[in-house]
């Protein structure tokens, strides 16, 4: 299937590995103008050209900022070229019981999670409006509506994110551009490898173990049963940020593995 994104641009936020990466390959192959972002030049630089040795053709952008730094981001709005795609994908999360986590630690992932798709919304999205053609996704969470206990202010991040999305789609009626969230059920990042191995080094098990335990045990709820590839969650962040999606605005799409049950 042809997306149909070659000549536009896209930024995607934290983007040198995980899903972010896994949508920026997928776009670049499909033709478009792509700009990484992650919170070092260094390991930007080494994304950047991972992609380039790829795909020798396309053109790679990297702007560097941390998204826990409002001076960072202001610079990097600054910088920012015309962007018909926006992926808000930088999320952060710290497992902690309810009565551990800090103000600091609600803080940040605020800032991180929320924040950086609105500062970046709010600069991007009446430039798309004026083009009449964009896309803006938020990348949210299964933890949205299942809220794991120890990832209470991460889960709320990941609801609010739905309203933001929601909300910003309804400024886009009558226009060509839209808003969508997506939810990924859990997926294997490198994050997620990470987790596994040193899981299953400390109990003295096998990774395979160890994530068939996390389904049987803990993620009961999952159709799939197991973790999901990047690019399961990629593809369809991919579609959703292409013209062949144009009949879906104000959406939370579930890429969840059934794992927030119902039907809608
Ligand atoms: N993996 C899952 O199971 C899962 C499930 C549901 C939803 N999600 C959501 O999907 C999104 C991507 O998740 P992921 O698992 O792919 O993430 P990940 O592998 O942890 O992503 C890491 C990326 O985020 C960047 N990053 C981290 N902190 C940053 C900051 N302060 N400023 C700028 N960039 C920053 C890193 O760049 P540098 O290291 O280069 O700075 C790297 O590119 C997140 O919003 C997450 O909440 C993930």
């Amino acid at each position: 299937m042809d997306l149909q994104l070659r000549n536009r641009t896209a930024f995607i936020s934290g983007s040198t590995a995980g899903i972010g990466y896994a949508v920026a390959r997928i776009l670049v192959g499909e033709g478009a103008t792509v700009i990484l972002n992650g919170r070092t030049q260094e390991k930007l630089g080494l994304a950047v050209q991972q992609l380039q040795d790829e795909f020798p053709k396309e053109t790679i952008l990297g702007l560097p900022a941390d998204f826990s730094k409002v001076s960072e981001v202001e610079r990097l709005l600054k910088k920012l070229p015309d962007i018909d795609i926006l992926v808000n994908n930088v999320g952060i999360y710290r497992a902690a019981s309810f009565f551990e986590a800090t103000d600091d630690d609600w803080q940040q992932q605020f800032e991180i999670n929320v924040m950086s798709g609105v500062r970046l919304s709010r600069t991007i999205l009446p430039r798309m409006m004026t083009n009449n053609w964009g896309r803006i996704l938020f990348i949210s969470s299964e933890c949205a509506t299942l809220v794991p206990e120890d990832l209470i202010p991460y889960s709320m991040t990941k609801t609010a994110l739905l309203a933001v999305s929601r909300g910003l789609a309804q400024l886009t009626k009558g226009t060509g551009v839209t808003v969508n969230s997506v939810l990924p059920g859990s997926t294997l990042s490198e994050g997620a490898e990470q987790f596994l191995e040193n899981t299953a080094r400390k109990e003295g098990k096998t990774k395979d173990e160890i994530a068939s335990a996390f389904f049987s045990e803990v993620r009961t709820s999952s159709l799939l049963q197991r973790f999901a590839g990047l690019d399961e969650v990629a593809n369809t962040i991919a579609y959703l940020a292409s013209p062949l999606s144009s009949a879906t605005n104000g959406a939370a799409i579930k890429v969840d593995g059934g794992s927030m049950g119902g039907i809608l």
